[in-house]
């Protein structure tokens, strides 16, 4: 495997790795038949996630001859996995050639610590300043250089479910709230579904605590607890807390052991009726042949439009400079965000898509993304660091176990204290 080439290269000592690295482009990891490698590292490695990338990989094969995709891939959602492998390669100096981040907070982690090629120019060449909106542009905009292209935008802030669960349950129509979803959650417990809200692991449940904060504080003091704005000792995040807790009683009692398929296949198998998660369970659940699922926003939320925008960055050091630049302009062109988009439940970052090219879901999206009101995602890195990432992530997963809201509530605030604004 190269990258295991790699790691070897990176073990004899910087100075070797400096070497391979100023061969640039020549040192490709090409093959007997004159193919370049390009090796693209992300965490999408099955089902709906994998369908996206290889709708990417096959434009990759139009665009860019003489260059041949090689799968990175590390599973595990939300790159649970993939980003503690790729801190460990990027620290022995052994980049992939291109490697998925978030726009937001987790790409300025990569740019801060010096780790990415500035790729405004590319920008120019592809005409990507005009085809994404100005306001995206300006978020990707560091200093007046700009490090990654965008794929996609995702939206965090979905409640997806088992319509035939809901049926026999007799429950009809969306929750405008949360008390009318507790109403529901409690009608599909009475049909005997004993845990009818379908939760994983630590991330995932973050994602539902960071729904219901968007419900109890309104997007823009959510908005507010990521960039100092608003406190997280306030009143509100204790309702949050609490509102959580009552939620997590509905919930399967192993969902630390779950990743989000894990969680979603009890929706698919009928022994739960819904899950909160990114849309990316849109194309996951028709990549598996799911056609009786429904969804709505998250009650409460409104027309708050919870972010993530999956992007492709070019590290220092990689391989083969050429080939990761033709997977990035890839990226970015049409074609290339209408072969991923529609196959992963995203909508493009471009602003030029047909809508009509869509799933009904993406159709849907397009619309909600255009009228609606912005909020990040901490859980998907477009409001919070790695770092406050991890520390929110712990604190979740020692909560689904101890239930203490308000140590809880301590180490957010903790946590706050020491990531804002780093
Ligand atoms: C997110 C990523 C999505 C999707 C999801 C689940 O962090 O942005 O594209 O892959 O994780 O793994």
């Amino acid at each position: 495997m190269r990258s295991a080439r790699r790691v070897a290269a990176a073990v004899v000592g910087v100075a070797a790795v400096l070497t391979a690295t100023a061969c640039g482009s020549s040192d490709d990891g090409g093959d007997a038949s004159g193919t370049a490698t390009v090796e693209v590292f992300t965490w999408w490695a099955d089902g709906g996630e994998k369908a996206g990338l290889d709708g990417l990989v096959s434009q990759f094969a139009k665009d860019c001859a003489g260059q041949a995709f090689e799968n990175g891939a590390v599973a595990g959602g939300a790159g649970a996995n993939a980003k503690r492998v790729l801190a460990a390669r990027l620290q022995q100096g052994d980049p992939p050639d291109t490697f998925q981040a978030h726009a937001g907070a987790e790409l300025l982690d990569y740019i801060h610590a010096g780790q990415l090629v500035d790729v405004s120019a590319d920008y120019d060449g592809w005409g990507l300043k005009q085809a994404f909106p100005p306001g995206l542009i300006d978020n990707l905009t560091v200093d007046g250089k700009i490090y990654s292209v965008p794929s996609s935008i995702h939206r965090a802030n979905v409640i997806w479910t088992n319509k035939t669960v809901l049926a026999d349950a007799g429950v009809t129509g969306t929750p405008a709230d949360l008390a009318a979803f507790i109403a529901d959650l409690d009608k599909v417990r009475a049909s005997g579904i004993k845990a009818p809200l379908a939760v994983g692991r630590d991330w995932t449940q973050l994602m539902l605590l960071e729904s219901v904060l968007i419900t109890d504080l309104g997007a823009e003091k959510f908005t507010g607890l990521w960039d100092g704005g608003t406190d997280w000792d306030d009143a509100g995040v204790t309702k949050s807390i609490d509102d959580f807790k009552r939620l997590l009683a509905y919930a399967n009692t192993d969902r630390d052991a779950r990743d989000w398929t894990d969680a979603e296949k009890l929706v698919i198998d009928g022994k739960a009726a819904y899950q909160l998660m990114g849309d990316w369970e849109a194309a996951d659940l028709d990549a598996k042949g799911v056609t009786d699922y429904g969804w709505f926003t998250f009650p409460g939320n409104g027309a708050t439009f919870q972010w993530l925008a999956d992007s492709f960055v070019l590290p220092k050091g990689a391989t083969n400079v050429d080939g990761a630049k033709c997977w990035l302009k890839t990226v970015g062109s049409a074609a290339g965000q209408k072969a991923f988009n529609t196959r992963k439940g995203s909508i493009p970052a471009r602003t030029d898509a047909t809508p009509a090219d869509y799933p009904p879901y993406q159709q849907a999206a397009m619309e909600d993304w255009k009228a609606g009101t912005q909020a990040p995602s901490c859980a998907h890195g477009s409001a919070c660091s790695q770092g406050w990432q991890r520390a929110a992530n712990s604190a979740l997963g020692a909560f689904s176990t101890d239930q203490d809201a308000n140590a809880l509530q301590k180490t957010l605030v903790a946590a706050a204290q020491q990531f804002v604004m780093k």
